[in-house]
């Protein structure tokens, strides 16, 4: 065998996305949040979560640095590892949001193409992406982790924003952007909030 997936058959049963859905009064989605290190992701992935669980929808943060001491233990930040990070966190996010789920990926995910691929595998309108655009400078003085310090001095190798690549994403359905009006990460929760319910989730 050559190690992956042959003679395999999709099984299907009586109970559906639709029945869940009903079940939970919500629809599955995936949020994908986007952005550098220290660009707040996680605690923007908290706030949003809070907010839905405090409004009686289910929701579930699959979160890259938590996601990388379990199912992806096995990978590092070379850009196959990341391609790879990012595919198995986007198929779980898709199960996550077929079960029902309001599912909260939050991924430094610096390729375009893997966001992309993420989001074919939902239907349309279901994955919903979030940058967090706040500039390198920023995030650097932040340094929550004390890791940029440690690229700067060279002590980390292909490092996000330092030496390895971030492309920044050109359609997503909402930029969250530092600097402007609605700065704590309440109020920018609140604006996802604001654009799931407008959008029926
Ligand atoms: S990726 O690029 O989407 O696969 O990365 P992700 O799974 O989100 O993991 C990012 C966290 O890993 C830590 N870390 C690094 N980040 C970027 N580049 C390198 N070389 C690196 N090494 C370790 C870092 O703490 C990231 O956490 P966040 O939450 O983004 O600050």
């Amino acid at each position: 065998t050559n190690g992956s997936s042959t003679n395999i058959h999709w099984h299907s049963c009586s109970v559906e996305k639709d029945d869940r859905q009903k079940l939970l009064d919500q629809k599955g989605c995936v949020i994908w949040i986007t952005g550098l290190s220290g660009s707040g992701k996680s605690t923007m992935a908290c706030a949003l979560n809070r907010i839905l669980h405090q409004r009686g929808k289910l929701s579930y943060i699959l979160d890259g640095d938590n996601v990388r001491h379990g199912l992806n233990k096995d990978l590092g930040f070379k850009a196959e590892d990341r391609a790879e990070n990012i595919r198995r966190v986007g198929e779980v996010a898709k199960l996550f949001a077929d079960a029902g789920v309001i599912c909260i990926a939050s991924l430094i995910s610096p390729y375009r193409r893997d966001r992309d691929a993420c989001r074919a595998l939902l239907p349309n309108g279901d994955f919903i992406e979030v940058f967090m655009d706040v500039p390198l400078h920023i995030c650097e003085s932040r340094d929550p982790k004390g890791l940029y310090k440690l690229a700067r001095a060279g002590k980390i190798k292909g490092f996000t924003g330092i030496d390895d690549p971030y492309e920044s994403p050109i359609n997503s359905e909402i930029v969250l952007k530092h600097g402007e009006p609605c700065a704590f990460p309440s109020e920018m929760a609140e604006k996802v909030v604001v654009y799931l319910e407008k959008k029926g989730y």
